[in-house]
C-alpha cells in the first residue's frame, strides 16, 4: 500500500449500510454503493439530523489489524443519536460493521511504518421526508473507510491556531455529541481562519467568552513548567477519546500529574506546551496562539524534545501493539 499523504476521502471498494423503518434495523449488509439517494426533502438534508463517528484501523507490526477502543465511539454514538432524536443501534452492529468494514477494505490499510491508518467513518442519518420541524422516522446507518496520513499539513510541525471570536457551541447545546450541525456551523470560520493563515481555531466557552473549550475538530491540552497535562473540562465540549486516553497515559505509563479543570483564557501564557488532540488530529503541536494580536508561543520546534511528543510516541505504541495496553483498549480484528 502506497504511502498516504494527508486527510482526505478516497472511495474504497466496499461499505456498510443498514435501514431503519418502521421502528426497527435490518440486518445491514456492505455494499460497493458509496452514493446515497434521498428524497429532496429528506430530514438531514432540511433540518441536519445527523451524527458521526470517527476512530481508526492499525496494521501492528506483528501483521494484525486493530481498532483502539472502539466501545467508546459506540457509546458515544449513541448519546448522539439519542440527544438527535435518533434510533440507537441493536446491541453489537457498531462494532460488527466497523470490522466487516475493516476487513472488506483490508488492502487499503497503510503499513505500520507509514504512520498512516485506515480512518472509519461510522454515521446516522434521517432519510425520509420531513417539511414541518420534526424528527425522520427512517435512517440509516452506514460506515465507510478511507486510508489517511496526518490531519494537518506539515504532519508534526508546531501549528499556528487563534482564539476566535465565533462560538462552537452554546451551554445545554450540542457541543458534548458529534452532530453534524456542529462542524456545519464552523466551516465560515474554519475557512475564514485559514484565509489568514491560520490551521484552526480556538474556541471559548459562549457564555462567558472566559474560558478555553476546544478547537473545531480536535480537543486542546496544555503542559506545565512542573510536568502537569492541563485540559479544559467544559459541559459543551466533545468527551475526546484521546484525550481521557492522554490522561490515563499521563498518570499511569509517564507518571505525570493530571487536571481537568476549567482554563481560563488568561491563564494560556503560563503553560509551557500545548497540542491538539483527536483521533484525526492525533496529537499535533501548536506553536502559537493568537488572541488578537496577543502571541503566545509555545517551544514546540524541537519536537522530540517535548512532554508532548512523549505523550504522542506512547500513545501511538499502544495503538500499534509495540507497549500493552490497558485491557480492552486494543480490539484485534484479524
Ligand atoms: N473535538 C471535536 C470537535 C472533534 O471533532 C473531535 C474528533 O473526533 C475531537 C474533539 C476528538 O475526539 P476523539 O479523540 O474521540 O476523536
Ligand atoms: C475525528 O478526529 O475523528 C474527527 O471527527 C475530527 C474531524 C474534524 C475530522
Amino acid at each position: 500500500m502506497k504511502e498516504i499523504k494527508g486527510f482526505s476521502y478516497h472511495k474504497l471498494g466496499r461499505r456498510f449500510v443498514c435501514k431503519y423503518k418502521d421502528g426497527a434495523w435490518e440486518k445491514g449488509k456492505l455494499t460497493r454503493r458509496a452514493n446515497v439517494v434521498l428524497n429532496e426533502s429528506a430530514c438531514v438534508l432540511q433540518y441536519a439530523q445527523t451524527c458521526f463517528e470517527g476512530l481508526k484501523a492499525y496494521r501492528t507490526e506483528d501483521g494484525h489489524v486493530v481498532c483502539f477502543r472502539p466501545d467508546l465511539n459506540e457509546t458515544r454514538l449513541a448519546d448522539s443519536c439519542r440527544r438527535m432524536r435518533m434510533p440507537t443501534l441493536p446491541e453489537g452492529m457498531f462494532l460488527d460493521a466497523v470490522k466487516r468494514v475493516v476487513l472488506a477494505n483490508e488492502k487499503h490499510i497503510p503499513d505500520a511504518a507509514s504512520g498512516g491508518s485506515l480512518y472509519l467513518r461510522p454515521y446516522v442519518f434521517g432519510t425520509n421526508a420531513v417539511i414541518g420541524v420534526k424528527p425522520a422516522s427512517e435512517f440509516q446507518f452506514r460506515v465507510f473507510a478511507t486510508p489517511v496520513g496526518s490531519y494537518f499539513h506539515g504532519g508534526v510541525s508546531p501549528l499556528r491556531i487563534r482564539i476566535s471570536d465565533f462560538d462552537r457551541a452554546a451551554p445545554h447545546g450540542t457541543g458534548h455529541i458529534k452532530a453534524g450541525l456542529n462542524y456545519a456551523m464552523s466551516l465560515y470560520a474554519i475557512t475564514d481562519a485559514h484565509e489568514k493563515g491560520y490551521d484552526e481555531n480556538l474556541y471559548l466557552d459562549a457564555a462567558t467568552r472566559t474560558y478555553l473549550e476546544e478547537t473545531g475538530g480536535a480537543n486542546v491540552i496544555f503542559i506545565t513548567k512542573d510536568n502537569t497535562l492541563v485540559t479544559p473540562k467544559s459541559d459543551s465540549i466533545l468527551p475526546s477519546i484521546t484525550r481521557r486516553s492522554l490522561l490515563y497515559v499521563a498518570e499511569h505509563y509517564l507518571g505525570m500529574k493530571t487536571e481537568e479543570r476549567k482554563i481560563a483564557l488568561s491563564e494560556i501564557g503560563e503553560f509551557t506546551e500545548c497540542g491538539l488532540c483527536g483521533t484525526a488530529a492525533v496529537i499535533s503541536p501548536v506553536g502559537t496562539i493568537d488572541d488578537h494580536g496577543r502571541e503566545v508561543h509555545y517551544a514546540m520546534d524541537d519536537f522530540e524534545n517535548t512532554v508532548i511528543a512523549k505523550l504522542y510516541h506512547t500513545l501511538l505504541d499502544i495503538q500499534h501493539g509495540k507497549i500493552e495496553a490497558p485491557e480492552g483498549w486494543i480490539v484485534k480484528i484479524k
